[in-house]
């Protein structure tokens, strides 16, 4: 899965990177999206656009036509000039039929129905859609507004001595509560086969992010993660097909 499309190569979250992730044969994107001052849904990861602009604003303050007005390629270089924010609907519009899209909820629970609204009206099968939120109210709500659509939860994860945490056991827990169908755990290199296990024996899906490293990219492949999300994704698929 590439992370913001092949943001390795290309300004992140715009149509140019997840086009090159196509082109270089990913199965899935992930785009991260945030609810703009005047309700559009726009696909950017930071709160505040300086990072990508040079203006310190914060998206859920400004319009789409105020953000549709800057550049947020250049600051990749010089041949992403003139690259513009990409909206949901935009990105719902280059998945190709057999690919997969996996939108991270970058706002609160407040996005939702307009989320909802632009996937019904989209040509986009359910089945190539995976929601995911760090955020266990977006999670909760997702499922109980639209329980036929797969929303995974995501979690970092710390370990010391080998002791991850959260334990599976807690991590578990909140999946229950919310009713998440998955995981999508930060890939720490201690990850161990009995921790997927634990999450994939009680019937969730288990994911990983964000991994550019081959060797961990393998082992958590051989461990039964259902997704790598990288920043280059033609380094992965080219050592996970060497396997
Ligand atoms: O796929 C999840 C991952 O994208 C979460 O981290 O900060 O890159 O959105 P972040
Ligand atoms: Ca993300």
């Amino acid at each position: 899965m590439a992370h913001r499309g092949a943001s390795a190569y290309a300004p992140e979250n715009t149509l140019p990177s997840f086009e090159l992730a196509w082109e270089m044969g990913a199965d899935a994107i992930e785009g991260d999206f945030q609810l703009t001052v005047d309700g559009h849904v726009v696909c950017v990861h930071d709160y505040s656009i300086e990072r990508y602009t040079g203006i310190d604003r914060r998206v859920v303050e400004m319009t789409l036509s105020e953000l549709r007005a800057l550049d947020f390629g250049s600051w990749k270089g010089g041949e992403w000039i003139g690259v513009s924010i990409a909206t949901l609907e935009e990105v719902l519009s280059i998945v190709p039929s057999g690919k997969m899209l996996y939108l991270e909820i970058k706002s609160g629970p407040e996005i939702v129905p307009e989320l909802l609204k632009q996937v019904a009206k989209a040509r986009i099968k359910a089945e190539q859609l995976v929601f995911i939120s760090f955020d266990q109210a977006v999670v909760t709500r997702l499922k109980r507004e639209a329980p036929e659509l797969v929303v995974n939860w995501l979690v970092s994860l710390e370990s010391n001595d080998g002791v991850i945490s959260p334990a599976p056991k807690e991590l578990l827990q909140v999946l229950k509560l919310t009713g998440a169908d998955g995981i999508g755990v930060e890939a720490i290199p201690d990850i161990s086969a009995e921790f997927v296990a634990a999450i994939r024996g009680g019937g969730w899906a288990f994911h990983v992010w964000t991994v550019d490293q081959v060797a961990l990219a393998r082992k958590l492949a051989q461990f039964g993660s259902k997704s790598i999300t990288t920043n280059k994704p033609d380094l992965i698929l080219r050592a996970l097909r060497r396997d």
